[in-house]
């Protein structure tokens, strides 16, 4: 098969890292394939804080929930939606900048996930593991204090980098006849039922976990809450008043 497509279909998450270092001119290199994602109107609204402190490794690591692989992995990366750059280079040119537009915070965060899931790829390609930590959002104002971000840039997730130390299964994905639909949307329920099915014996059968376990049920934590309902205050204080 293609190996490009080979290589993404064995994506797995990887959450334990040997020793090993990234040498910095491959991480360099794999920030560059980020950017070459493409970019809504080249905008680039993006900016990666490689963060090297150690202590400010463990205290984001402790900040996303006790993470304690964003503080072992070799590299940790923070993703940031960034329109302070684009519209102060806009604003230099003499335009009248309008800021704080739901569509701006739409493409600085679609922009940031386009060159981070291409830096993810291009670290796989390399034999390195990648795991996203959106648990930055657990308390985003203070990994913003602690990276110093300005107004109108906001950290979006995180991602640990390293060379993997586990080689967990690939997790299986929704039956494609679920998210792929003709001409226009079709009743799924079906399909997520029979992958609710497979989910359950892969929980069972690979991980020996808990026989209750299934996708839907496993969704309950993000619905059953206002999870992390700060997001809009936050945002509107970045500078992002979603207007
Ligand atoms: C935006 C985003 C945020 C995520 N945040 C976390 C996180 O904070 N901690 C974690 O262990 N995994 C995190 N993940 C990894 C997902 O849990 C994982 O991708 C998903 O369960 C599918 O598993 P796989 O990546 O092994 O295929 C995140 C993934 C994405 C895309």
């Amino acid at each position: 098969m293609n190996p490009t497509i080979e290589l993404l279909k064995s994506h797995r998450s990887i959450r334990k890292f040997t020793d090993q270092k990234i040498p910095h001119e491959l991480l360099v290199e794999l920030i560059r394939a980020g950017q070459a994602a493409a970019t809504s109107s080249h905008v680039q609204a993006y900016t990666v804080i490689h963060v090297k402190n150690p202590a400010n490794r463990e205290r984001i690591a402790e900040l996303a929930g006790g993470q304690a692989y964003v503080a072992s992995a070799s590299d940790f990366l923070v993703f940031c939606a960034d329109m302070k750059r684009p519209t102060e280079a806009s604003e230099r040119t003499g335009a009248n900048v309008v800021r704080g537009m739901t569509e701006q915070l739409l493409v600085a965060s679609v922009d940031t996930a386009l060159m981070a899931q291409n830096v993810a790829i291009a670290a796989e390609s390399e034999g390195l593991g990648i795991c996203y930590i959106g648990g930055i959002r657990n308390n985003p104002q203070a990994v913003s204090d602690l990276l110093r971000l300005p107004e109108h840039v906001y950290p979006v997730f995180g991602m640990c980098l390293g060379y993997p130390d586990a080689d967990p299964d690939v997790k299986p994905r929704l039956p494609v006849e679920a998210i792929l639909k003709e001409d226009v949307y079709t009743d799924d329920s079906e399909q997520v039922a029979a992958f609710d099915d497979a989910m359950q014996r892969y929980y069972v059968e690979r991980r020996g976990g808990n026989k209750d376990a299934n996708w839907s049920k496993n969704l309950t934590p993000l619905f059953d809450s206002k999870l992390r309902a700060h997001m809009r205050d936050f945002l509107t204080q970045r500078g992002f008043e979603m207007k």
